[in-house]
């Protein structure tokens, strides 16, 4: 296996409890992986510590040479906390995106951005369809419309690699589905790592699935095995059956 990220035994812990134990798994070049598990489990901490936002205290997760976390990695955190009455639009909000570039004591929308900086941000826009949004206030979007923006900040710096928190957590039904037909259409080029809760979102589009409950377990999904049928609940049983079935 070729792995451009991956973890080995790792374990984490904020205090004395410990939170991720023992965790190993490894992501491929254009993977779509999922990690699932209960709440609690320890998903957005072992995305953090991908991130490098977090150290763990053993083992570690190590990234392809080629890769910069600082360049290559995208992320969509699980909460994006967007102050709705901040009367701020779809653009401003993909070009602060590429803030940390811009240290200005004036603050963010004060800053001059150049016309390529404002072109990249049009294109990501236009990537994700919401290119005749640009002026419109973030907060007169959908929830599943905001959320593609937020996506098109995160890949406005052309990353190798997307990470997303729960990216459809309080997006209606359809929103939903935009969103992860746009992941599998961002997934030709990129490679995918979310956080979903989503078992046909699972079986549907990922390659592998990692579910954590402190523990690890990962499973490879490209032998077809648990992609639906017509109707959708066998292999959704079965998947869950599967994804539990290590947990005791
Ligand atoms: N900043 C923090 N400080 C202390 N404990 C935390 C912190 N963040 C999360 N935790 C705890 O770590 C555990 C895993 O949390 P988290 O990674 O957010 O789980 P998940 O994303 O799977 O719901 C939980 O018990 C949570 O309460
Ligand atoms: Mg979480």
């Amino acid at each position: 296996m070729n792995c451009i990220l991956k973890a080995k035994n790792l374990y984490f812990s904020y205090s004395k409890e410990s939170v991720l134990e023992d965790v190993s798994f490894c992501v491929e070049e254009r993977d779509f992986f999922a990690i699932t598990g209960p709440n609690g489990g320890g998903k957005s901490t072992l995305i953090k510590i991908i991130l490098g936002i977090l150290k763990p205290q053993k083992g570690g997760v190590s990234i392809d040479s080629s890769l910069d976390r600082n360049i290559d990695f995208g992320y969509v955190p699980q909460n994006t906390n967007i102050n709705l009455e901040f009367p701020i639009t779809v653009l401003d909000v993909v070009l602060m995106g590429n803030g940390s570039k811009h240290k200005s004591k004036r603050g963010l929308l004060s800053i001059k951005y150049s016309k390529l900086e404002i072109e990249c941000a049009k294109h990501s826009l236009k990537k994700v369809g919401m290119e005749n949004y640009l002026n419109n206030k973030i907060s007169d979007l959908s929830g599943g419309q905001r959320q593609r923006v937020m996506i098109a900040r995160a890949i406005c710096s052309h990353p190798k690699i997307l990470i997303l928190d729960e990216p459809t957590s309080s997006i209606d039904i359809n929103g939903q589905k935009e969103i992860y037909k746009l992941l599998k259409d961002l997934n030709k080029e990129l490679t995918i790592i979310v956080v979903t809760h989503d078992l046909k979102v699972i079986s549907n589009y990922a390659d592998k699935v990692l579910y954590i409950n402190r523990k690890g377990y990962m499973h490879n999904l490209d032998d077809n095995r648990f992609k639906l049928d017509r109707d959708g609940h066998f292999c959704e049983v079965e998947l869950m059956q599967m994804l539990g079935a290590k947990d005791a």
